[in-house]
């Protein structure tokens, strides 16, 4: 259990407040500011008890260079409409002008610095520049869960000089995802998708030693059906990973947990919301065609499967949901798993996206901020931006 920042005096104290503000941009603005809220009751819950907050986030990934179009300034500008009040955005993340305007916080008031990815050391997780930037705190509070599978500099190297423990976010989000995996009600539906096996080959291999079942979709798919030998036509699958998919089909032959691929497909000649399209088996999609979602049987058997859960783990979408109507599989089961008893977590970009389209979030139990972390941290693997929390005493 990590020390959470409601247990810690912070008033009048200058604390370093790492948020995962990496959002998508559009004309300038902010298109989703989910995980902007996300962090929100963190933010107040400081300022409220008059701390001097300097928050720091990275956004897309701009390498150690200076991308004018990923400055925080989107951000600041929907931050500060969020909370009432003007959040004061620096240009630079370290250097004289930053530590002034530090220096320059009264009790209660906050400032954003810029994209800490402009600086070169960041994910490099050089010392000299962590150190740099925990010089401007008196205390690290980590919120951003969705990077906390990253060792850079403002997530990890920060916590090696000043103390640092674990936002609401943070443990809101360790609380919910960790539990799920230590007494599940059963049974345990995992549902994976999304476009690469080879993203995926360690949380497969974790799910089919937890999972009672495991449902898969999307065109990860598509590698798994080319392992048994399926005619795949154009569609995209990854060969390098074909043999590795052959593995996992062996494993699952061994193991408790139920493996399930698709048994019909939804192919296209084109991926366009007007073009012809066509159900085949799984092993019917035609020569010059691709599949693009789950059939109708699949997604049927799916939400058999999700309604009769007792917790539902799913990251990653069954098919093109962007496209429609290759969102039909991905929506069937989206229905299914909101209409379900189960306790149900979502996580990854994709995913929660899909799943704010279709309207169904509220009957979602919780919906993590994580891609990449979320998996991790099922994968049982220790993430650094956790790892470096201090403790909470246990009296
Ligand atoms: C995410 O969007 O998953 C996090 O913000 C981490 O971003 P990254 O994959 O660029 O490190």
């Amino acid at each position: 259990m990590k020390l959470s920042v409601a247990d810690v005096e912070v008033k009048g104290k200058k604390v370093l407040l790492r948020v995962d503000f990496n959002v998508p941009l559009g004309n300038g603005r902010v298109k989703d500011d989910t995980r902007i809220r996300a962090a929100l009751p963190t933010i107040v819950d400081l300022l409220q008890r008059g701390a001097r907050l300097i928050l720091v986030s990275h956004l897309g990934r701009p390498k150690g260079e200076v991308r004018p179009e990923l400055r925080l300034d989107p951000v600041a500008e929907r931050l500060s409409e969020l909370l009432g009040r003007t959040v004061r955005k620096l240009d630079q993340v370290v250097g004289p002008e930053v530590e002034n305007a530090v220096n320059q916080l009264a009790d209660g008031e906050a400032l954003l610095l810029e994209n800490v990815r402009f600086e070169k050391g960041e994910e490099k997780n050089d010392p000299a520049f962590a150190r740099q930037m925990a010089h401007l705190a008196d205390l690290f509070v980590n919120d951003a869960f969705g990077t906390a599978h990253r060792a850079h500099a403002s997530t990890a190297g920060v916590a090696e000089h000043i103390p640092a423990v674990a936002g609401l976010l943070m443990i809101k989000e360790i609380e919910n995802l960790s539990s799920c995996l230590e007494q599940p009600a059963r049974p345990l539906v995992a549902i994976l998708g999304g476009a690469k096996v080879s993203d995926k080959l360690n949380i497969i291999r974790r799910f089919l030693e937890l999972a009672d079942t495991l449902l898969i979709g999307g065109g990860m798919a598509n590698t798994f059906l080319a392992a048994m030998d399926y005619p795949m036509g154009d569609s995209f699958y990854e060969e390098e990973m074909v043999g590795r998919a052959r593995d996992i089909l062996e494993a699952a032959e061994e193991s408790r947990c139920c493996l399930q691929l698709p048994v019909d497909l939804a192919i296209t000649r084109e991926l366009t919301p007007e073009a012809d399209f066509k159900v085949v088996p799984a092993a019917g999609t035609l020569e010059g065609w691709k599949a693009v979602d789950i059939g109708p049987e699949t997604a049927a058997f799916y939400s058999e499967a999700a309604a009769a859960a007792g917790t539902i783990l799913w990251n990653g979408p069954l098919g093109v949901f962007e496209t429609p109507p290759f969102h039909r599989g991905t929506e069937a089961v989206a229905r299914a798993v909101a209409g379900s008893r189960a306790f149900s977590i979502i996580g990854g970009g994709d995913i929660v996206a899909a799943i704010e389209e279709f309207g169904l979030s509220e009957q979602i139990s919780f919906i993590s901020t994580g891609g990449g972390a979320t998996l991790e941290l099922w994968e049982g693997k220790e993430l650094p931006g956790i790892a470096v929390l201090q403790d909470k005493e246990v009296k």
